[in-house]
């Protein structure tokens, strides 16, 4: 009897363990049911792939850009070469970003830009591939037998005499920087595009903080200011001649209003090489980098740039760009080439 009961208990023990792991089971099962729900969440898009870190620009490479490419393939763009931010992801990222409201386009991936793309994926707001920029094809060439530029919105833009901008390109966020300018009148040489704009007012207020009377000259220009502009010089001067110190329209940085020219009184406001001797042009060469601007032409690189030495001329190509191409003492030209 006494066997029976101990059996009996053995029996119900055991019973008790069985259904302890079956309820174990059934919880580690629901976990596993749970989790990919959980990963699917922290992602937050539905099966999107993860955005990578901006920013992230023309010439960067690697499993970032990869990503990067991987995502703007989702959202119907298309690459015929993985991890290289060239030309294409350019222009896949300047197209998104001009179908955009209050978004600075730029072709480059930053944080506004990447927090769009997350916008864009929960509200499934508009957007088209090719409908802000057509993408790029075979280059067209100009009259003059330059190529025409397919991205000027492109913050590293080359223009020079062999890439020049299209006529009918005129920036759409040119605004006037809070700078001292000579002169008083509002007309279209104190505009540039926002982004470089905003870097010149953080320039011009620390070259004032040091003491220094920096002066911005001359920013945009249209095609049809440069025509007028490379006329009159030629005229006088020859157009070769001309052609050292003058852009041929179309081929000047200052239609892209990422361009601005400065000086000091030092130089009675006026636009020469001494300019590069006063404290002023030592001060603009030591710290444009600092906030993404560059010397376009610098002295020793005209058989580089085609143009004579400009210690006035200021472009705007952001932080990153500016201080290699500053650091390594190279042109745009030879930044863009590697
Ligand atoms: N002075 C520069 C080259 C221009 O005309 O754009
Ligand atoms: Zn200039």
């Amino acid at each position: 009897m006494q066997r029976l009961l101990w059996l009996l208990l053995i029996g119900v023990l055991l019973f008790m363990s069985a259904c302890q792991s079956n309820d174990d089971n059934n919880s580690s099962s629901q976990d596993n049911s749970e989790k990919p729900k959980e990963e699917e969440d922290v992602t937050g898009n539905q099966g999107y792939e993860q955005l990578p870190e901006p920013p992230l620009q023309k010439l960067d490479q690697g499993e970032q850009v990869v990503a990067l490419q991987h995502f703007l393939e989702q959202l119907g763009y298309s690459f015929s070469d993985q991890g290289n931010y060239n030309e294409q992801v350019t222009w896949a990222i300047t197209d998104f970003q001009i179908q955009q409201e209050n978004l600075l386009v730029s072709g480059i991936y930053d944080g506004n830009t990447k927090q769009k793309f997350e916008e864009v994926l929960q509200s499934e707001s508009a957007y088209k591939p090719g409908e802000g920029l057509l993408a790029p094809t075979e280059p067209a060439f100009s009259d003059a037998g330059t190529e025409v530029i397919s991205n000027p919105y492109d913050q590293l833009v080359l223009v020079n005499k062999d890439f020049s901008l299209p006529a009918d390109y005129i920036p759409d966020d040119l605004v006037i920087p809070n700078v001292p300018f000579p002169f008083t009148e509002d007309i279209p040489k104190k505009y540039m595009r926002q982004a470089a704009a905003d870097a010149l007012e953080e320039l011009f207020a620390d070259a004032q903080k040091e003491g220094l009377d920096l002066y911005a000259q001359s920013g945009y220009r249209s095609y049809d200011r440069q025509d007028t502009i490379f006329a009159a010089n030629a005229a006088e001067n020859g157009e070769k001649h001309a052609n050292t110190f003058s852009a041929r329209p179309g081929e000047s940085e200052h239609q892209t209003g990422l361009a601005m020219d400065v000086t000091s009184p030092e130089v009675n406001f006026n636009l020469e090489t001494e300019f590069g001797e006063t404290n002023e042009g030592k001060w603009v060469k030591e710290n444009a980098a600092k906030y993404g601007f560059i010397i376009r032409f610098p002295e020793g690189k005209e058989d580089i740039t085609k143009y004579q030495f400009e210690p006035w001329h200021l472009r705007y190509v952001g932080h990153k760009a500016a201080e290699e191409i500053m650091n390594e003492d190279i042109t745009l030209e030879e930044y863009l080439e590697k």
